[in-house]
């Protein structure tokens, strides 16, 4: 503890010295988040921190998440330096939506809208029309479907099933997935319901259906918090990342919150109830990346002002 406390004042004071503000995800290390909070940064889901971060007169982000997010917070704002402890955290979904066999995907289906989740590249993104995040990409469909449109989704297959159920919009949909929320499963979550009959159950929309049918609240991960925090329910049983119970643990004391069952335990799944590229940002390398400079976000000027407009689209849709 007292190492991990030693390096969050030292990247505290390189945060200061840099004017600096760190934008943090939910699932990432708990010190990561009580550093965002204490420095003037902030913790939230993905539309929150691409606001936050397009909106702050700081003219370094440090982005710690995955690198969709700081991919983002360049894309909206290319003046500002883009700082990550780690280039290489990805995401499944971003890693099985590549950009060539996406942008084919779309010329097959020039009567589509193109709606992509903000889960993937700055290239997929460029050849979209719109970017949604898992808060706001209900609104969105349902209002592109009452306006007639036809959609092409990508690449969650999980949260496009969930959002055509909803809509009922017409969705031709990419085939990918969450390896964390994939794991969630339907048949234990019922016999562990059985054991907590008071408990609520929080599901993000990347889980499987049989998940997420059996959900009381189904949204962003700022929307499972504001849940467990506004609810009256005396327990929680949270399927997402565990990395969001740090905030929840903060925000609702007395609250009992329960990780909904896994394909797997730890000893079995890498990927089980936490995401393997949330976890590579750490105190250490936070510093390192603050006090070098380095590793930087870059994206190729064409890219980003296409990848750009998909993103305002929904920020003003938002707004
Ligand atoms: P949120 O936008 O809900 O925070 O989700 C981001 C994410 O990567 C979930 O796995
Ligand atoms: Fe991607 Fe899933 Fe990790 Fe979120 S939790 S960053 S969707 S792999």
């Amino acid at each position: 503890p007292t190492e991990r406390n030693a390096l969050a004042e030292r990247a505290a004071a390189l945060l200061k010295k840099h004017n600096a503000v760190l934008v943090a995800h939910y699932y990432v290390d708990g010190a990561l988040q009580d550093l965002a909070l204490a420095t003037g940064g902030i913790v939230s889901d993905s539309l929150e921190m691409a606001r936050f971060g397009r909106d702050h007169a700081a003219q370094t982000l440090v982005v710690a998440g995955v690198r969709f997010m700081g991919e983002t917070a360049k894309i909206l704002s290319p003046e500002k330096r883009v700082l990550m402890p780690d280039l290489d955290a990805t995401c499944s979904l971003d890693l099985g939506c590549p950009a060539d066999d996406f942008a084919a995907f779309c010329d097959a289906h020039p009567d589509r809208q193109v709606v992509v989740y903000a889960n993937t590249s700055a290239a997929v993104k460029a050849r979209a029309d719109w970017m949604v995040t898992s808060s706001c990409a209900l609104e969105i469909v349902a209002d592109l479907h009452a306006k007639g449109q036809k959609v092409l989704w990508a690449p969650d297959r999980h949260l496009g099933r969930y959002i055509q159920e909803e809509t009922g919009a017409d969705m031709l949909m990419w085939n990918g997935a969450c390896i964390v929320h994939d794991e969630f499963r339907g048949l234990e979550l019922e016999l562990l319901r059985e054991q907590h009959p008071g408990a609520l159950v929080l599901v993000h929309p990347e889980s499987p259906k049989g998940v997420v049918e059996q959900a009381d609240v189904v949204g962003s991960t700022s929307a499972l918090i504001k849940a467990v925090v506004e609810g009256t329910a005396p327990a929680y049983i949270v399927a997402t990342d565990n990395g969001i119970l740090h905030r929840m643990r903060q925000l609702a004391p007395g609250k009992t919150l329960i990780e909904a069952p896994t394909a797997g335990n730890s000893a079995t799944c890498k990927s089980c109830a936490h995401c393997p590229w949330m976890a590579m940002n750490g105190l250490a390398n936070l510093v390192d990346c603050l006090e070098s400079g380095q590793p930087q976000i870059h994206v190729e000027e064409d890219i980003r002002v296409k990848a750009q407009g998909c993103i305002n689209r929904m920020l003003d849709f938002v707004a």
